[in-house]
């Protein structure tokens, strides 16, 4: 294994890293697409961290969609009945704002989530981004397992869908594959022939436990629905980053359709399963751990009796 830098003109990355660690030493704005999948509520102890990202399309510097008292108001009232909840805004918050920074301004943030987490997290992006930068919530819709019996069985995932510059985002729905009509028979035969453009619910299968696409990583999702993403929010040759990458499912999606991609993950297993599946298109990097910070000896008395600066 190499540990070859990140380069505009360079080739495509799978990297066993930290996302903590290794996300901050991507440049600004390299990434036209970004797609995550975070897990939720890793059970780890998390170091908190302050985020101090502030992101304005305008200019005017601070958090522009989400007054900041209010989004400390609802983050603390949350904090308040649920610890895990603490553990994974702490865990996620500075992630995605890394996200934000790593965005080009016509970029694309995608992110998957289940109905327990999404509206905390919508909260938090709305924070991150502002809330002019919400572009959708997907819902993919998928039919498969038990039913429960004493509620609606919950059958889907969400989706969160933020640009970067909402008047600048590349967005081309002319790349993605029609749907066909539930009703053909009320449309010209021209329309039923070029089907039609998908809307904000996405029917899709799970990927099949029998098909040639599983990989055997247990949280794999399906190309059909990355390849729906990718080919709307990026064009060929662009970069596109997944930093909870898993089985690669977002590098699959991007070789086919030419895009160059980063793929993250800290599990030494994903990197196994991503390097049998995509280990033709990208190199495997293990950039190095970032060296602990050091414990700094107290500063001596200056001769006045006043401390001498620590930092
Ligand atoms: C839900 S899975 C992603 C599945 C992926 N979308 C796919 O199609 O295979 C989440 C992934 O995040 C990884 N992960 C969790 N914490 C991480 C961290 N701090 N840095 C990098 N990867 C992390 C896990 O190892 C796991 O593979």
């Amino acid at each position: 294994m190499s540990t070859p830098d990140w380069t505009p003109d360079g080739g495509s990355l799978i990297v066993h890293a930290d996302n903590a660690d290794y996300l901050p030493t991507l440049p600004d704005g390299a990434f036209t697409m970004i797609y995550v999948d975070p897990p939720f509520n890793t059970g780890r102890a998390q170091r908190r961290q302050q985020t101090t990202m502030v992101r304005s399309v305008d200019g005017s510097g601070d958090r522009t969609g989400f007054k900041g008292r209010s989004y400390t108001t609802v983050k603390g009232l949350l904090s308040s009945y649920d610890d895990a909840f603490e553990d994974y805004w702490a865990f996620l918050e500075p992630r995605l704002a890394q996200a934000w920074r790593l965005l080009a301004d016509d970029g694309t943030l995608y992110v998957h989530l289940d109905y327990r987490e999404v509206h905390y997290i919508k909260v938090m992006l709305d924070a991150l981004f502002g809330r002019d930068c919400f572009l959708n919530e997907i819902i993919w819709a998928y039919d498969y397992g038990g039913r429960a019996k004493n509620r609606w069985p919950a059958k889907h995932d969400n989706i969160l869908v933020y640009v970067k510059n909402p008047a600048a985002y590349h967005f081309d729905n002319a790349e993605v594959d029609r749907e066909p009509y539930m009703a053909p028979g009320l449309v010209t035969p021209e329309k039923v022939a070029l089907g039609k453009l998908p809307t904000d619910v996405w029917w899709h299968t799970i990927v099949s436990p029998t098909g040639r696409e599983k990989t055997g990583y247990p949280t794999q999702k399906p190309e059909g629905l990355l390849r729906r993403a990718v080919a709307a929010s990026s064009r060929e040759g662009d970069w596109v980053l997944d930093f909870f990458a898993g089985s690669g499912t977002l590098g699959a999606v991007a070789a086919k359709l030419n895009r160059r991609f980063v793929c993250v993950d800290a599990n030494p297993q994903a990197i196994e399963v991503m390097t049998a599946r995509l280990g033709h298109a990208a190199a495997v990097v293990v950039p190095p751990k970032p060296k602990p910070v050091r414990a700094r000896r107290p500063a001596k008395k200056s001769p006045a009796g006043t401390e001498a600066a620590a930092l």
